[in-house]
Formats: structure tokens, sequence, C-alpha cells
């Protein structure tokens, strides 16, 4: 379903992320509204879901963290490889998106879902795998949520992430270079629903971990023909 075929979707979107309150608090009113449409009108804007989940080397009995992890939406495009994982957490701060994911959950005795804050919750014990689906534009302290993923992880553990962004004025070797045009407009854009488009994010990761996959795109946008927003799918290694 089109983000424009939804009245209160696109007028909670039109308002904003509320200024005032604690993060919790302004999630919740952001989201709330579009709780029970999130699924049906994100899948024509976020691109990378699909192709990260694609590209994750999941292997049976592995013990994997979502960050920022909303309506639980990877476990659908993770399809039936979630039944052979050992463990998987949903985390997020928002609880109305929780309210869907634990719905959701409820078909998989290994999933739990958990609130609290990306950036500083951890697991009991290490994990095998961490992914950000589209969160780290979300938060603000985007470098302590991707730190926190790093001290979760087993030596050699599997991170995966997409979101959107937009390349340096002068990005490292090997990566794209967008026009000042786009980058400026699409965290203008963005910004407005909370959501900061960042040129630190890919060369942050490609610093932290090894990288495997390193992918920059762009995708359409609903009610927007014609542009394209650029996004990016990171596969890394912890180091040993
Ligand atoms: C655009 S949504 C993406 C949700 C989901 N991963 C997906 O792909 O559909 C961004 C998510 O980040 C969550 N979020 C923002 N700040 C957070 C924080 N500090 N800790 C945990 N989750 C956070 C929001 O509540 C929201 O669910």
């Amino acid at each position: 379903m089109s983000l424009l075929a939804q009245p209160r979707v696109l007028w909670r979107l039109l308002r904003g992320l509320p200024q005032t309150g604690s993060i919790a608090d302004r999630l919740a009113a952001f989201y709330a509204p579009q709780a029970d449409h999130y699924d049906s009108t994100r899948d024509g804007l976020l691109h990378g879901r699909p192709v990260l989940a694609d590209l994750l080397d999941l292997a049976h009995g592995m013990r994997i963290v979502e960050l920022g992890a909303g309506t639980g939406a990877t476990l659908d495009l993770l399809g039936p490889r979630v039944d052979h994982l050992g463990h998987v957490t949903l985390v997020d701060l928002c609880a109305p998106l929780l309210a869907v994911a634990r719905k959701r959950a409820a078909r998989h005795p290994n999933v739990t879902v958990v609130e609290a804050d990306a950036t500083t919750w951890q697991p009991p014990a290490p994990v095998d795998a961490v992914i950000f689906s589209y969160a780290l534009t979300m938060i603000p302290d985007w470098f302590r949520a991707i730190d926190n993923a790093l001290a979760m992880l087993v030596p050699g553990g599997l991170i995966g992430v997409t979101d959107f962004h937009v390349s340096r004025r002068d990005p490292p070797t090997g990566l794209v270079r967008h026009s000042t045009a786009m980058r400026h407009f699409w965290p203008l854009w963005f910004g407005h629903d909370g959501v900061r488009p960042n040129p630190d994010h890919l060369p942050y990761l490609m610093d932290r971990f090894d990288a495997g996959v390193v992918m920059e795109r762009t995708g359409s946008i609903p009610g927007l023909p014609g542009l394209r927003a650029p996004y990016y799918v990171f596969t890394g290694r912890k180091r040993r």
C-alpha cells in the first residue's frame, strides 16, 4: 500500500517527529498513529531491507540481535531461516511498533522482543550477528549504537546494516560521491521525520569492522516521481 493512500500516516509524516520529550515518548507519538500501517507503507520506501536479508550469511543455531527492529519486519524477510536460528532478539524503544513486533514474534518460539535503547542494551551473552535496518539514521548517537553492536558480537561476528545515506564531499576511496544537491536535499527532506542520512555512517562502519559487502544504490520514493534517494547495504565482521 502506498504511503499516500493512508491519510493518518501521511498526516503524521507531514507533522514530523515531535521535538520535545524523551526519545521513547517522541517515537511513540510519531509512530502510534502509523503502527498498524507501518509494514504496508514502507515496502516501497525501504529498498535495502530485502537486499540485506538476502545477503546475510546466517547459519543454523546463530544468535541474532536486531537493534531498532520496529515492527520486526525483518522476520518476514528472513522467512523460514528464522526457525533454524538459535535465538533472535528484536530491540526497539518505540512501544507502538513493538506491539506489532510482539504479534509477529508470537509465531516464532525462538524470538524475543525487548523494549530498550539500542545505544546501551546488551544481551546476557555475546551474539553471532547484529542487524540495523533503517535504524541508525533515527538514532542521534548512532556511533554509540554501532560501538554497542560491536561490543555484543563474538569475535568474527557478523554485522548487517542498511539505511539511507549521503556521501561525504570527499568520500573514502571506492565510495560514491553524491552531488552537492543530493548531499543537502536528502538530509533536509528526511530530517523533518527524524531521519538523518549521514555521510559518516558508512565510513565509520568500514573503520570499525572488516567489510564484506559494501553496496551503494538509489531507490524510488513514493509520491516523488523521478527522485531517487541514496541508500547503502553493508555487511562486515568483528575483527578477531
Ligand atoms: C525507520 S524505523 C526502522 C524499523 C525496522 N528496522 C525496519 O526496517 O522497518 C527506525 C526504528 O529505530 C527505532 N529507534 C530509534 N531510536 C532508537 C533507540 N535509541 N533505540 C532503539 N530503537 C530506536 C525507532 O523506534 C524505529 O522503530
